[in-house]
């Protein structure tokens, strides 16, 4: 077998067998098959596609490059929650402890930021003193005796996923079907959770633009999830627009802990009691996603949601009065408001400039290997079908470098469109697949 025939096959629309998938991902996770031919298999796949069994091969080689993780030292049915990358996306922060307040486990492995999409890596380390790397041991403790820890990946999990997404991303190979699902699947089949719930987004700022494509994709990962025994569910929701008002990681961290509160925006308050809620009825603490959702509403109303950030902070270094005075978390040293440049309704707000505007604030990285800053960001004022008057500031810029404020808030405001009519509201979630489940 050699690599150039099995990229010539694939770049000619054939279909791979299984020993030409396993070839390929254990000579490149192995370092035998350079990164050139690799880059050059995965453009062929863009525009080729792999069929259902050659999706469903990669996946299981994907996974079979690594460890899979033991946490059977953890008392209860744990349930992952996974996202497949958003602008604004702080969903892990409220719907972890809420899952957790109401009896859940939650012992998530988490990534970092990726182009203009944030990680929830990132804006936990922009608690003062948090440490996503800590020992598996202390990892199990905190989950048994607080109910939630959320760490970085480990290397062993998937070690094939990380270098073949570390090229993707600088190869224009991130937006397949096939490379996607393989990319989440293979990590979460190897995480050692028992229940897997996706958050598929779509829209101007997700890798799928259309329902249609993410639902395919959804059904597809779910498919392969409950084929490996564990329950898989998917929701499917819209991310045409930032998911709340806040983007960057404190800042981001600073709205979860107000969601929490009670006192956030209404998108991300209903998106996080949604995943939560479908986290204790798949964690069997419920009887349906509704009586779920009830339960989550109720760890929110009372606090309890609050007390597990509280924990999670505290369990892993990090300063627990930031749970309660967002104010000790960072926030960078210089700002700027973007005024509007007319009255009028905002008719649309696109996700993805607003992702990469926030990348060039810092909140981002450029390359593989930058620190994020963990201060800069934007935070919008205005949203889809806000009215706004001429002056008035439609989202705050924040970074560390003066001299770039005005440019990003440019940049930013790019992202608004006007319109003199009110524009007609859109769903937030469109579909829930998985389980029987179907709304
Ligand atoms: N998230 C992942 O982990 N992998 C992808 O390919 C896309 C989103």
């Amino acid at each position: 077998m050699n690599t150039v025939s099995i990229i010539l096959k694939k770049r000619d629309g054939r279909a791979l067998s299984e020993e030409e998938i396993r070839y390929l991902v254990k000579g490149f996770t192995e370092g035998e098959i350079p990164d050139y031919q690799m880059s050059a298999f995965l453009m062929a796949v863009c525009f080729q596609g792999m069929n259902h069994d050659e999706t469903v091969c990669l996946t299981r080689e994907m996974k079979l490059s690594g460890d899979t993780a033991d946490l059977s030292g953890i008392h209860g049915i744990k349930i992952d929650k996974h996202s497949t990358g958003g602008v604004g996306d702080k969903t892990t922060l409220i719907c972890g402890p809420l899952a957790a307040a109401c009896g859940v486990p939650v012992a998530k492995m988490s990534g970092r930021g990726l182009g203009f999409t944030g990680g929830t890596v990132d804006k936990l380390e922009s608690v003062p003193g948090y440490q996503t790397a800590i020992e598996e041991e202390k990892f199990f403790d905190l989950v048994n005796s607080n109910g939630i820890s959320v760490i970085g990946q480990t290397a062993h999990i998937a070690p094939a996923d990380k270098k073949i997404y570390a090229l993707r991303d600088v190869t224009g190979t991130v937006e397949n079907l096939s490379l996607i699902t393989s990319s989440i699947m293979s990590k979460k089949l190897a995480s050692g959770s028992d229940g897997i719930l996706l958050d598929v987004k779509c829209g101007r700022g997700a890798f799928m633009k259309t329902p249609e494509d993410a639902e395919e994709l959804a059904r597809m990962m779910v498919e392969i999830g409950n084929a490996d025994g564990k329950r898989t569910m998917a929701v499917i929701t819209d991310m045409n627009q930032p998911l709340g008002n806040a983007v960057g990681n404190a800042l981001e961290v600073r709205e979860a802990i107000q969601v929490l509160q009670g006192k956030g925006p209404e998108d991300i308050t209903e998106l996080s009691l949604t995943l939560a809620g479908l986290m204790v009825y798949m964690g069997e603490k419920a009887d349906s996603p509704q009586s779920g959702y009830e339960k989550a509403k109720e760890a929110l109303d009372s606090g309890a949601g609050l007390a597990k950030l509280r924990d999670l902070f505290q369990g892993q270094g990090g300063d627990p009065r930031a749970a309660d005075d967002p104010e000790l978390l960072a926030l960078s040293e210089y700002s700027y408001d973007v005024p509007a440049p007319r009255d009028g309704y905002i008719e649309s707000l696109d996700a993805e400039k607003i992702g990469i505007a926030s990348q060039h604030t810092g909140a981002g990285r450029e390359k593989k290997d930058d620190d994020v800053d963990h201060g800069a960001g934007i935070l919008l004022h205005a949203k889809t079908g806000d009215s706004v008057r001429q002056g008035d500031p439609l989202c705050t810029v924040y970074s560390s470098d003066k001299e770039s404020l005005v440019r990003i808030g440019e940049e930013a405001l790019s992202a608004f469109a006007f319109s003199d009519v009110k524009p007609a509201a859109r769903p937030l979630i469109y579909k829930i697949i998985g389980d029987g489940e179907e709304k």
